[in-house]
């Protein structure tokens, strides 16, 4: 008995040992312990707390700076030091694999909370899909807002987003991805809105400016060179540094003018140095050279190695936990290593914003009602309906006569099914999606809807016979593309690179086997950018492409195949014939070679003919365009010349049409683009309606830029306009004007 009880007495101490010991070895280890005494002055030594700082009106700079410095004033090192990291620990992870069950920013990710100080954290929600928390509205990927080329829908989808975010404690979205689409094989293609810059700059500043309304910071992301996705937490991307300014970057800096609040670094390399850590790319280009005013945070969890590189390099804060900062960091300035200024500028960048943010008085107030609003869904419709392209419509085949309509068979396993993109970061997780068979069923009714999957291709080809037309739905889902993440159990969800550009033989062996059976066969393309169909597209009679179309997606897809609206998206891509018409796609080699050359201006610049050139989109009317003029036939450097055409609707449907507008180079003295985007503007046209469309150009945009002399140049000499419905120079209309000597 005695023996026994010393026995559980040695044994209750044996556990409570290694219970303390556990516990003081992730008190020990914990990046967030204090160094060199308290993290904390004694409780009452502060004279100054955040929430002395007047709000309710908009302080200007030079307050907003005070008061930050007051702040600063009151910290010790350590304090400071916490302010340039995430909240997050160790046990948010494990929460999140155990309780969460994986379902990541659930809620605000917290970064930089100051209990003494009263500071509050920057609360981040991921996007760009929509707000990633909680049960939001789940609107179409990026790329088929790309496809709108409608910068008042991005405001208005800014404008929910914010609104979103904000009733559910939000303060930042990191939705705005603003990578340039290089190659559509890139895994996160849907994140982004394009292959052009212009294009990029002017879409995502729509979005950012509309969710700053309401003090929701956006984030730019992933500054810079990012669209490798399995190798991106390695690759070094070399890019010399004319394609750096003039391909790679013009996006990122429009949004620093527009003061997007703050910018994510790429996990990537740039030219040896990971984007987290690299001096040219944060302090010399962003910071120095813009004069950007914001913060920049690193990617999450392997976004910066080298503490000490970072802070010097211009990386205010890092995600979403202490890793390369915190102790070492701290360790470093009181080494001498980083000046004290490096880590004051850092925290004054981030103190800056969050009182910029905190005290602006409110448009409106945010209850939690305002999360899926009903209005909310039916902007995602609309942002499905003008996201999705018209490729080709042989004959007038669409829009479906709903009148006529027997019966229409949809064939396609991706036609029953909620598809709304990768399961990467930016996954949004509203409670129902419509698909494109509910849609049409909604719709017409659903006797009049057979769904066959594919899978028994016999089923489908009967389906198919029977129908008056038949509609298949093919494409890819997140276990063919999307962020790579392959910590996840379930394989289906690591995403990755898209290893195809054409569909997958058992898609087009469906699409063929309907055409052989019915001349009235629709395909709708699911996937994040450009897909091939040389096999195919002369078997069908229409082709769109509706990318990941969003929770109502179905509804919006229904109503465009029966014409209750009218396509109007254009390409923000080129869709080449196939792959050798594309710059290189390397998601192997650790190092690789970004040129100046991609999407379009590859294309025009070899003589290739695209399959759908960018900016093509068709419509169910016809529009003319006519007499384009330019208001000067010479302009200097940092002039604006207006072009005017007038388009009109020669059809009897209602539309809006996406008017373009390219400037070329024909004499210049350096390598440049046969031409590139520099206007657009979507005009809504009534049957036989004619309007003016009057489209500035700045002479600065036109700028290369020259390495040697460090600057950009306006070149003297004759510009030819290009205007009209896609960059197929057979469709452009052209005239010209000269910077003199
Ligand atoms: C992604 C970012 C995202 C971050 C936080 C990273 O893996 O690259 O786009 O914002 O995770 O979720």
């Amino acid at each position: 008995m005695r023996i026994f009880k010393k026995i559980l007495k040695a044994l209750g101490a044996l556990l409570l040992f290694v219970v303390a010991l556990a516990a003081f070895l992730l008190w020990w280890t914990h990046p967030k312990r204090p160094v060199n005494g308290s993290f904390v002055r004694e409780a009452g030594a502060s004279t100054f707390k955040f929430t002395d700082i007047p709000r309710g009106r908009v302080l200007d700079g030079e307050e907003v700076d005070g008061y930050a410095r007051k702040l600063l004033g009151e910290m010790t090192l350590q304090q400071k030091v916490l302010q340039m990291s995430g909240d997050s620990s160790i046990w948010d992870l494990i929460k999140l694999i155990t309780v969460e069950k994986g379902k990541y920013n659930d809620y605000a990710i917290t970064a930089g909370a100051d209990k003494r100080l009263a500071i509050p954290p920057i609360a981040f929600s991921d996007g760009p899909r929509g707000v990633v928390m909680s049960h939001s509205t789940a609107f179409p990927v990026a790329m088929a807002r790309g496809a709108s080329w409608d910068r008042d829908l991005q405001r208005r989808f800014g404008d929910v987003v914010g609104k979103e975010i904000r009733a559910q404690g939000g303060t930042l979205w990191g939705g705005v991805c603003v990578n340039l689409l290089r190659h559509p094989s890139w895994g996160r293609a849907q994140e982004t809105l394009g292959e052009d810059p212009y294009l990029l700059g002017e879409l995502s500043v729509a979005s950012v400016e509309a969710v700053q309304a309401h003090n929701v910071m956006g984030c730019a992301k992933h500054y810079a060179l990012n669209s490798i996705e399995e190798t991106r937490t390695k690759v070094d991307v070399r890019v010399d540094e004319r394609t750096l300014r003039e391909v790679y970057l013009p996006h990122f800096k429009r949004l620093a003018e527009a003061n997007v609040a703050s910018f994510m670094s790429a996990y990537n390399k740039v030219n040896g140095d990971y984007c987290g850590e690299s001096r040219h790319l944060l302090r010399e280009i962003l910071k120095e050279e813009w004069g950007y005013p914001g913060f920049v945070m690193s990617d999450f969890f392997m976004g910066v190695y080298d503490g000490k590189k970072a802070a010097l390099a211009g990386l205010d804060l890092e995600m979403p936990w202490t890793m390369a900062y915190g102790k070492t960091l701290v360790a470093a300035v009181e080494k001498g290593e980083v000046p004290l200024a490096v880590v004051d500028e850092a925290v004054l960048r981030l103190l800056r914003r969050k009182i910029e943010y905190a005290t602006r008085p409110d448009p409106m107030a945010y209850p939690a009602s305002l999360v899926r609003a009903p209005e909310h869904a039916a902007l995602a419709r609309e942002v499905a309906e003008k996201g999705t392209v018209l490729l080709k419509n042989e004959g007038g085949l669409l829009p479906l006569d709903e009148a006529a309509l027997q019966s229409v068979a949809v064939l396609g396993r991706l036609a029953d099914a909620p598809n709304l993109g990768d399961y990467g970061s930016s996954r949004v997780y509203p409670p129902d999606t419509v698909t494109v068979v509910e849609g049409l069923r909604e719709a017409l009714g659903t006797g009049r809807v057979v769904h066959e999957s594919g899978a028994d291709l016999a089923k489908a080809r009967a389906a198919a016979k029977a129908a008056s037309a038949v509609v298949v739905v093919v494409g890819f889902d997140q276990s063919d593309e999307g962020e790579y993440i392959p910590e996840k159990p379930n394989k289906e969800e690591w995403g990755g690179d898209r290893e195809n550009l054409a569909l997958k033989p058992a898609d087009r062996e469906l699409i063929l086997a309907a055409a052989a059976e019915n001349p009235r066969t629709i395909v709708v393309l699911i996937g994040a950018s450009a897909i091939t169909v040389e096999e195919w597209h002369e078997k069908v009679g229409a082709i769109l492409t509706a990318f990941y179309p969003g929770e109502q997606g179905g509804a919006a897809l229904a109503r465009l195949l029966l014409g209750r609206v009218n396509p109007s998206g254009k390409l923000p891509f080129t869709v080449p014939k196939d792959a050798s018409r594309l710059p290189p796609f390397d998601n192997t080699s650790l190092t690789v070679d970004y040129g100046y050359y991609h999407g379009y201006t590859l294309a025009e610049k070899k003589g290739w003919e695209p399959r759908y050139a960018f900016g093509h989109g068709l419509s169910y009317t016809t529009y003319a365009y006519s007499k384009l003029f330019l208001d000067a036939k010479e302009a200097t450097a940092d002039g604006v010349v207006h072009a005017s055409v007038d388009v009109t609707n020669t059809g009897s449907r209602a539309g809006e049409e996406v008017v373009q507008l390219y400037v070329g180079f024909p004499s210049s003295k350096v390598d440049r683009p046969v031409k590139l985007l520099r206007g657009f503007e979507r005009v809504p046209l009534a049957p036989g309606e004619t309007k003016r469309v009057t489209i500035p150009v700045g002479v600065k945009d036109l700028a290369y830029y020259d390495p040697a002399a460090k600057a950009w140049l306006v070149e003297r000499m004759e510009y030819p306009v290009y205007v009209g419905p896609s960059s197929r120079q057979a469709d452009l209309l052209a005239t010209s004007f000269k910077v003199p000597e």
